[in-house]
């Protein structure tokens, strides 16, 4: 197997550092705190929750919940529902009694799927039994004899719902109401989170602890990857490793990216300029995302974003270097770029300078150009 994985949780084995975080949400958790994580995406807060599921399977039964693009409260219902369904509450029997009284009570229509698990078609109801819903699953963790954890990942995702006012009220009534079940939220729209558990008239105003994930320590991450190409008898220089954890920033997802297309070669670079060989055909292959962003974005935009490219991290988009490189003459409009292009989730503010957020986008655009 590659150690490095793409997508999902394996065990801790696969699994690099987290420690002190993983630590925190777990004692947090143990002292009935209920937990806000936020990240950047795909730095790893998914894959960090079922890790912190692992180390608590024993006294918990754990719920995760996706509702990546619901647009409503009764696609949040199923979401919820799917997850519960899914969990180690019904893992025992795999088609109880109670779960089949569980189905029922919130009106749902099922099928079996190919891993002999019921997963939810359809909940029957109008929109005033949304509410309802909520208040017989809730009702239903609420008296189950093991204590539960039931995570929401992608929570921001509520701001969008058409009636996100009410339903956040009902939220957190019900977060309040359940003493048996811990709620860790978690998403990477920082401002809508923000605006969800920060802002003073709203339901859940500082309700939860609010715990960031950062990027993995260069180190740690270091020893992760040598420890794997060891216990697979694979040799990879040191100078190569660290070149990978300079250009892909240590945003996990295109680190493991890289580690993973490494591993997988019958024969390893031997050095940086073979490693960069391999990895520029490796990124040129995604060039049917890229294609339409000149399209969304307006000229000088553009050529900020090829700036970025060109540099990297950059700590002063108003120095002379970046904005001769961006092509851009006055600071008021490379001010009003940065601006837009924050907003647009096109860079982020990684420790104290800017970059694309997407690093397989930066370096496909150096390739390039
Ligand atoms: N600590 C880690 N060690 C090793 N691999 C990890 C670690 N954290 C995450 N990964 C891997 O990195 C990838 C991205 O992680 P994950 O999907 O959890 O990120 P995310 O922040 O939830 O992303 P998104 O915002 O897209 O939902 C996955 O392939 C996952 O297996
Ligand atoms: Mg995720």
């Amino acid at each position: 197997m590659n150690p490095f994985l793409l997508k999902g949780y394996h065990s801790p084995e696969y699994f690099c550092d987290r420690v002190e975080v993983t630590r925190k949400i777990i004692n947090a958790i143990e002292n009935n705190q209920d937990i806000t994580l936020y990240g950047f995406r795909r730095l790893g807060k998914s894959a960090l929750i079922h890790h912190v599921f692992h180390h608590l399977q024993k006294d918990y039964l754990s719920i995760y919940a996706d509702i990546w693009g619901t647009t409503s409260i009764e696609e949040f219902i199923k979401e919820l529902a799917n997850g519960i369904i899914k969990s180690n509450i019904f893992a025992k029997r795999k088609f109880s009694e109670k779960l089949a009284g569980f189905l029922k009570s919130i009106g749902a229509s099922f099928t079996i799927g190919v891993d002999g698990m019921p997963a939810i078609e359809m909940i029957y109801n109008d929109r005033n039994q949304a509410f309802h819903n909520l208040d017989e699953i809730f009702g239903f963790l609420n008296q189950l004899k093991e204590p539960v954890i039931l995570a929401v990942d992608e929570f921001q995702e509520i701001k969008k719902y058409e009636s996100n006012a009410p339903f956040e009220g009902k939220m957190r009534t019900i977060t309040q109401q359940c003493n048996n079940v811990s709620f860790l939220f978690s998403g990477s729209e920082f401002h809508l989170l923000n605006e969800i558990f920060s802002t003073y008239s709203k339901p859940f105003y500082q309700s939860t602890r609010m715990l960031s994930i950062d990027k993995i320590d260069h180190q740690e991450y270091k020893e992760f990857i040598q420890h794997h190409f060891q216990v697979a008898k694979k040799n990879l220089s040191e100078t190569i490793i660290d070149h990978i954890l300079e250009i892909t920033h240590r945003h996990t997802y295109y680190t493991q990216a890289a580690m993973n297309l490494l591993f997988s070669q019958s024969k390893l670079p031997k050095t940086v300029a073979e490693f960069d060989l391999l990895f520029k055909e490796f990124v040129l292959e995604k060039s049917v995302f890229y294609g339409e962003l000149p399209e969304q974005l307006t000229r000088q935009q553009f050529a900020v974003v090829k700036g970025f490219a060109k540099s990297g991290l950059v700590q002063n988009p108003n120095s002379a270097d970046f904005m001769e490189k961006a092509k851009i003459r006055s600071a008021s409009s490379m001010h009003r770029i940065i601006h837009s292009l924050l907003e647009k989730q096109i860079i982020i503010k990684d420790d104290n300078a800017y970059r694309l957020y997407d690093v397989f986008l930066e370096l496909f655009l150096r390739y390039t150009m």
